[in-house]
């Protein structure tokens, strides 16, 4: 944000954010334009802070691990078998391992560590999460419970951060092992080498999370998995790292089940879903990375009209925008790995530069939203001006669903429609009979998408859904009903 903040005050002239009235206005010319600028003006004064910067920041962004007594401990992902007839000696180790990182350093970084990787998500994402790590060239990719696994290499970890549009965080497993008591997680965290990725510059937090896990106490576990890094590091390196529970510089994850426990080192720090832009949150807005979801399993078609006549603050059509015009959801945000040790700075910007030169300048098809409520138009042109989009590259407008056109004669709508539980019931269900009205009359043609915990709106539509996938919007379970607007003759139910 710090970089998108800089870039901005360096250059945009702004536009009228006043949309047109017609629902048939042209369609947006230089819709990527913007975010393209930007990118420019950024990649320029990165390419001025690498001429300054010190030679340091070419450092190796995964050192190799430090070498400890073979016998008092469990073989971590990616490290080598020792060779046979090594054994190092306990009291030369941390010399030795200080000797090794040096040359490493001094010489070219070894990238090809491969690291066992869990990308949690929203529950009902999972295999949309997977088809989307698999395009992204992960090709071990396979859906796990919330989540998705894959193997990859530190670039690889990088890539994913910047790319996902899915994915809540990019977790690299760094330890696992059976725990079937307290002081099980303790040895697992003291025989996991963190001082390759953090010491006592760094500060910390640690979370736990757990399922069917038969410890007591999840919060003493924490405490335990805290107290095994900080003994392991003060040992290691004469100083521990400070907790710091709201803006850590390093963050582990800690997972039970019901045997074992398994150590993750998050390389993303504040969760994906968070790309940068949304200050403004208008009432219930959906998660960027849910509502990316909502349109992957729509299968929504970028070349074609997106349509969102409940849009609140903006949320899926922005993130309609970046899908149609390639912006990387990362591109602007701060990612926790930039804080760990060993950071390759360079090979980082490398990575940006390479994805920012593929953001196209223009949306092939119109993007609209409405919502009946002003301020949250407001919230939505607010936003999407800060995800460096010109103000005509989606037209927010203040309208109703239920008299609203549709901006093509096909496309997609995608939708979050207030919730059942918000409204009063008679208001609820004369809302969906004239909503669905509307889309009956004149939407024909189009794929229609609505996520709702109402597992009834269907039935109030009285439109019978092709397709419903279970998905979860934070705690409440959902569905997302698709139908297709048929020209004529549509299967009331
Ligand atoms: C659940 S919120 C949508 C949140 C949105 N997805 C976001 O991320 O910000 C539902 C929105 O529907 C709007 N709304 C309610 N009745 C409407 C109607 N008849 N026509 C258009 N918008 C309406 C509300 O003002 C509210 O902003």
């Amino acid at each position: 944000m710090t970089d998108a903040k800089t870039g901005k005050t360096l250059t945009l002239k702004k536009k009228s954010a006043a949309a047109s009235d017609s629902a048939n206005a042209d369609r947006p010319k230089r819709a990527g334009a913007r975010a393209r600028q930007v990118a420019q003006l950024e990649r320029q004064r990165e390419q001025q802070r690498s001429l300054q910067a010190p030679a340091a920041e070419a450092a190796p962004m995964a050192p190799p691990p430090a070498r400890q007594p073979a016998a008092a401990r469990k073989r971590h992902p990616g490290e080598p078998a020792p060779e046979p007839g090594t054994r190092p000696q306990p009291g030369h180790l941390q010399d030795a391992d200080a000797a090794h990182f040096g040359a490493r350093r001094r010489h070219e970084p070894s990238r090809a560590e491969i690291f066992p990787v869990f990308t949690p998500c929203p529950q009902g994402l999972e295999d949309a999460l997977a088809a989307e790590m698999q395009a992204l060239g992960f090709e071990d990719a396979e859906p796990a419970r919330a989540g998705c696994r894959f193997h990859t290499d530190w670039t690889g970890i990088l890539r994913a951060n910047l790319y996902s549009r899915l994915a809540t965080r990019v977790l690299v497993e760094v330890a696992h092992g059976p725990a079937r008591h307290e002081d099980d997680i303790l040895d697992l965290a003291m025989d996991t080498p963190w001082e390759r990725w953090f010491g006592a510059e760094q500060t910390l937090r640690v979370d736990t999370s757990a399922i069917r896990s038969p410890m007591q106490s999840l919060q003493y576990c924490n405490l335990r998995a805290k107290d095994g890094i900080c003994d392991r590091l003060r040992e290691r390196e004469g100083a521990r790292p400070d907790i710091d529970t709201v803006r850590p510089d390093a963050r582990v994850h800690l997972f039970l089940d019901e045997d074992s426990a398994t150590l993750y080192l998050d390389t993303s720090g504040e969760s994906l879903f968070k790309r940068g832009w949304r200050l403004e949150k208008g009432e219930a807005p959906l998660r960027e990375n849910l509502a990316a979801g909502l349109l992957a399993l729509s299968g929504w078609d970028p070349a074609q009209a997106l349509m969102d006549p409940f849009c609140g603050s903006g949320t899926i059509l922005i993130e309609g925008a970046w899908i149609a015009l390639g912006v990387p959801p990362g591109i602007w945000r701060p990612f926790g790995f930039e804080r760990l040790r060993g950071h390759d700075a360079r090979h980082w910007r490398d990575l940006k530069d390479e994805a920012r030169s593929h953001i196209a300048t223009q949306l092939d098809s119109p993007i609209v939203g409405y919502d009946l409520d002003p301020a949250a138009i407001d919230a939505a042109r607010a936003n999407l001006e800060r995800a460096w989009l010109t103000p005509d590259s989606i037209r927010f407008e203040i309208g109703d669903a239920r008299s609203v056109p549709p901006p093509a004669e096909t496309g997609w709508l995608v939708t979050n429609p207030p919730y059942g539980e918000r409204l009063p019931s008679e208001e609820d269900t004369g809302l969906w009979r004239a909503w669905a009205q509307n889309l009956k009359q004149n939407y024909s043609g189009w794929n229609v998408n609505i996520i709702s915990n109402d597992m009834d709106l269907p039935r109030a539509l009285r439109l019978k859904p092709l397709r419903r996938y279970p998905l979860y919007n934070g705690a409440l379970d959902c569905r997302l009903f698709s139908f297709e607007m048929v020209a004529a003759g549509y299967r009331d139910k």
